[in-house]
């Protein structure tokens, strides 16, 4: 049996420097090696990151790089990318990065090359898309189809959203597309406002096919057209469908031949190559989203054949750990400089909280240490007006990632420039802070500088590229894949599984049909529980 964790050498040794590190300061440590800079940087698939504003000393890279070795991740990303079973709970590969192969690759699992069955069905949905935007597919009443609406939740809406909201100046203008994710009828409501139904396409994606909030909007989206449209109208062209199972199309009237395929090696949140980015293809075009996929692929090479010292996505993920384990921070800021990356933090939450948010190992024994930290974010300079100020002089250190472009897709340079000042003045500020020093030769009225003081000293990494392009995207989105990949590695646990969301569900599918019961039906839950259903009841109907 392998050594437990914690007894490990290494880990008790980055125990043991965690406090050589916190004697530091980030304007020492700058000082005293002007080459830093310069030398704690990256670069893979377009993205440059600079980690050297990090608390850390080559001596830590080196510890992690060895807990790195010692914890196998080099064999687990080799077994990920073979496409043995590395989600162990569920029995099945995790195989997002089949999905951005290129076509002449083969990877074959279990007697199957699933490049090949990717590629095809790629080319189905070329296809479909090609039809859609020539206008060669049309609705009901013969009009081609102006709006494309994608309904699904998690895995199956964050990262399509996200991606549309980010790329969309690359979008066809004749097409609109909005996402519907939320059973609140206001998130339907709102989304079909404006649309001509007769020009509307319905893109149904659920994995499972199962997920009430998705199955009750494509219902009502149904009655949306049958309102619109007439009871007799072939609603046929109106729907596609996202599933593991195509067959699974007909129990909400969507026909084998319009369905497209995810298979079960590909989970909700690293979905987004997969057909579930169906509505992106439609709305951006083949060459757009297959440069998407182009940037993932450039990471993944980049991920499974770098040596641990220059690898983006192992520093990234060797870092989450040096923080959670070792630094105490227990959540980690992303704020990107770029408003159509609004959406990036909330997508990256999915992919980052229900991979790694597990107590367990892959053998089922509890976690040896903490795993999974909370990651928040929102889009800079905004971010700066609103939760900055906890970063720069909370008492809670979160090591934050400042993503940057250097080109913006608006003509206006000047602005541009301004954005990307901010995203620098917030890593400096951040990491060497201003003393009572300088305050006091600045000419700071003496009672306000203990409130004005800097403490510095505060993590991040600054991530840059040229500018937003779907390869960007793509790297971007495949570079926090795989750090979470990292870290998983490093505390034992799977993070391909979601066990913690089932609960929540069936006891929803138990308290709906109560909510709608009479007040004389007898409930047993625990007596907060059966309060509520009964206020919310009292609520509901004026009582
Ligand atoms: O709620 C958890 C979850 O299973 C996610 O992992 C997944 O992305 C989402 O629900 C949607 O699932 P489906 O695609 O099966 O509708």
């Amino acid at each position: 049996m392998a050594e437990p964790l914690v007894e490990s050498a290494v880990w008790r040794r980055l125990q043991w420097h965690r406090g050589e590190v916190e004697a530091l300061h980030l304007r020492g440590v700058f000082e005293s090696d002007p080459t830093r800079g310069e030398r704690l940087t990256a670069e893979a698939a377009g993205l440059h990151l600079d980690y050297s504003k990090h608390r850390l000393t080559d001596d830590t890279l080196q510890l992690l790089r060895r807990l790195a070795t010692e914890r196998e991740l080099p064999e687990k990303v080799r077994a990920m990318f073979r496409g043995e079973p590395v989600n162990t709970s569920e029995g099945r590969p995790a195989l997002h990065v089949a999905l951005r192969m290129p076509r002449f690759r083969s990877l074959v699992v279990d007697g199957v090359d699933v490049v090949k069955g990717v590629h095809s069905e790629l080319d189905r949905m070329s296809a479909f898309a090609d039809r859609v935007r020539s206008g060669e597919w049309v609705g009901a009443t013969g009009r081609r189809i102006s709006a494309v609406v994608n309904i699904g939740i998690g895995g199956s809406d964050l990262g399509p959203a996200m991606a549309y909201e980010a790329l969309e100046p690359y979008a066809s203008r004749e097409l609109t597309a909005r996402f519907v994710s939320n059973v609140d009828p206001a998130d339907l409501a709102g989304a079909l406002t404006g649309l001509e139904p007769g020009e509307t396409l319905f893109v149904v994606v659920s994995k499972t096919m199962s997920t009430i909030e998705t199955i009750e909007n494509a219902r009502a989206s149904r009655e949306w057209l049958v309102s619109a449209l007439g009871a007799g109208a072939d609603l046929t062209p109106h729907f596609v469908g996202v599933a593991g199972d195509p067959e699974a199309g007909e129990r909400i009237g969507i026909p084998s031949e319009n369905m497209y395929r995810i298979w079960d090696w590909v989970g909700g949140r690293t979905s987004l190559c997969s057909a579930v980015g169906l509505s992106l293809l439609v709305t951006l075009g083949e060459e757009s989203f297959r440069s998407l996929l182009n940037g993932s692929q450039a990471m993944d090479d980049h991920f499974a054949n770098t040596a641990l010292g220059g690898n983006l996505p192992v520093i990234c993920g060797l870092l989450a750990v040096w923080y959670r384990n070792f630094m105490g921070a227990e959540t980690t800021a992303v704020v990107p400089y770029s408003d159509a990356l609004r959406l990036f933090p909330a997508y990256l939450q999915q992919l980052w909280m229900e991979s790694n948010g597990k107590s367990v190992t892959t053998s089922g024994e509890p976690a040896e240490v903490d795993s999974g930290s909370v990651l928040w974010g929102g889009s800079g300079t905004n971010a700066q007006h609103a939760f900055f100020q906890l970063l720069h002089q909370g008492t809670a250190l979160i090591p934050v990632d400042l993503i940057g472009f250097a080109q913006s897709a608006e003509d206006s340079a000047e602005r541009h420039d301004l954005l990307a000042a901010n995203l620098l003045a917030q890593a400096e500020a951040l990491a060497f802070g201003r003393t009572a020093d300088e305050l006091e030769d600045a000419g700071a009225p003496e009672a306000t500088i203990p409130h004005r003081v800097m403490p510095g000293n505060r993590p991040s990494s600054v991530l840059l590229a040229e500018r937003l392009t779907p390869a960007t995207l793509g790297a971007l989105v495949a570079l926090y894949e795989h750090s979470v990949f990292t870290q998983a590695a490093i505390w034992g646990i799977n993070p391909f599984d979601q066990w913690g969301v089932e609960l929540g569900k069936e006891l929803a599918s138990r308290i709906a049909p109560e909510l709608a019961a009479g007040w004389k039906h007898e409930l047993h839950h625990d007596s907060s529980t059966n309060a509520l259903i009964h206020r919310y009841r009292a609520l509901r109907d004026g009582r």
